[in-house]
């Protein structure tokens, strides 16, 4: 017999567009993971109204999200839509109740969120959902008892908050109940910003320091020629594990975005010539602007073949969200017997 298949769960907000960053470092993983494991993606919408928002907004990016991880290569069938699925806050209800209140004041991106919020403006607020976020995150993955859980190190807090959830729950019905998420930590490039190096490609930064992978063809060229290579200036100093000259990290960026996607040929020719010198950052540039272009232009095909078909993949992802809300309700049948809430069968 062949061995069970592992299950693995991520899940992405529905912010706007999705940049380089994005996908190198985590949606390109969740497509290649679909081959090894079972695999559950969702668009967090209840997630998103944590912080200020506008409703319309909200759902015109949630199917927007939805397009792009499709056409990226993203099987509809592993895709739901979180508000499809309200057993989700349902069981965030049940495990705010074992959740440690200290705990929650302790997570990180609350207080950077919130730092965030109250620089807004006057009428902004703190919400009590953005402080409970990370108890709903763990329902996320509990609900469907995943093995792995692949995020960025960011999340590794959530993770273990998830852990202690689950423990909790574990103890006080005495049994191994609900599986113990581990982080799925795969080596991904880190992403810089081309206008900023030295810090991540994000869009929180502002729009120069991330390149949309929808985005125009003429833009993306344009934000590669632009990109910074000064930074941590170039040296003809060689690295002594290596054997390679160091790179300052305008210039290390963009090699990694050559490598990223997959033109590891260019990639090492570039590296020949860097190492003796002959390298002009023009050229660089150009063979980066040229691979991110290829592969931005197989995506934004794919996509406006799947926006012609709206209505079909807004019904696939109704159907597949429905297909793994049966998983959802059994877990909270099972919940609501453990826990000692009023059993559903009359
Ligand atoms: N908190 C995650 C982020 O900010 C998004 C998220 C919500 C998530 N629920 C999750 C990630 C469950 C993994 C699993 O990116």
């Amino acid at each position: 017999m062949t061995e069970q298949r592992k299950n693995v769960l991520s899940c992405i907000q529905p912010t706007g567009h999705m940049h380089f960053g994005n996908y190198f470092g985590a949606v390109k993983n969740w497509v290649d993971l679909q081959e090894k494991y079972d695999c559950v993606y969702g668009v967090v919408d209840y997630h998103a109204m944590t912080m200020p928002y506008n409703p319309e907004k909200l759902r015109q990016n949630s199917w927007d999200i939805i397009l792009n991880l499709v056409a990226v290569g993203v099987q509809p069938e592993n895709l739901f839509i979180q508000s499809y699925i309200p057993e989700h806050t349902e069981l965030g209800w049940i495990f705010n109740c074992f959740t440690s209140y200290g705990q929650l004041t302790r997570m990180t991106q609350f207080k950077d969120k919130s730092s965030q919020v109250e620089d807004k403006s006057k009428d902004s607020f703190i919400s009590a959902g953005l402080f409970d976020y990370p108890v709903l995150q763990a329902a996320d993955i509990l609900i469907y008892k995943a093995d792995y859980v692949p995020v960025g190190k960011d999340q590794g807090q959530h993770l273990e908050l998830s852990r202690n959830i689950a423990q909790r729950f574990n103890n006080m019905v005495g049994k191994e109940y609900f599986v113990l998420p581990e982080t799925l930590y795969t080596e991904v490039p880190k992403v810089m910003s081309t206008a900023d190096p030295t810090r991540k490609m994000s869009k929180s930064a502002g729009e120069k320091h991330y390149i949309n992978v929808f985005g125009e063809e003429a833009r993306i060229r344009k934000q590669v020629k632009s990109a910074v290579t000064d930074a941590g200036a170039s040296t003809m100093d060689v690295d002594a594990t290596t054997g390679q000259r160091e790179k300052g990290a305008g210039v290390q960026n963009l090699f990694k975005l050559l490598e990223a996607c997959g033109k590891l040929d260019a990639h090492q020719a570039l590296e020949t010539k860097y190492n003796e010198d002959t390298l002009s950052y023009g050229e660089l540039k150009g063979e980066v602007a040229e691979a991110l272009v290829e592969q931005s232009a197989k995506f934004v095909a794919k996509k406006s073949e799947l926006k012609a078909n709206k209505k079909e993949i807004k019904y696939k992802i109704q159907q597949s969200s429905a297909e793994i809300r049966k998983r959802a309700q059994q877990t909270l049948k099972e919940v609501r017997q453990l826990t000692g809430l009023t059993n559903l069968k009359l």
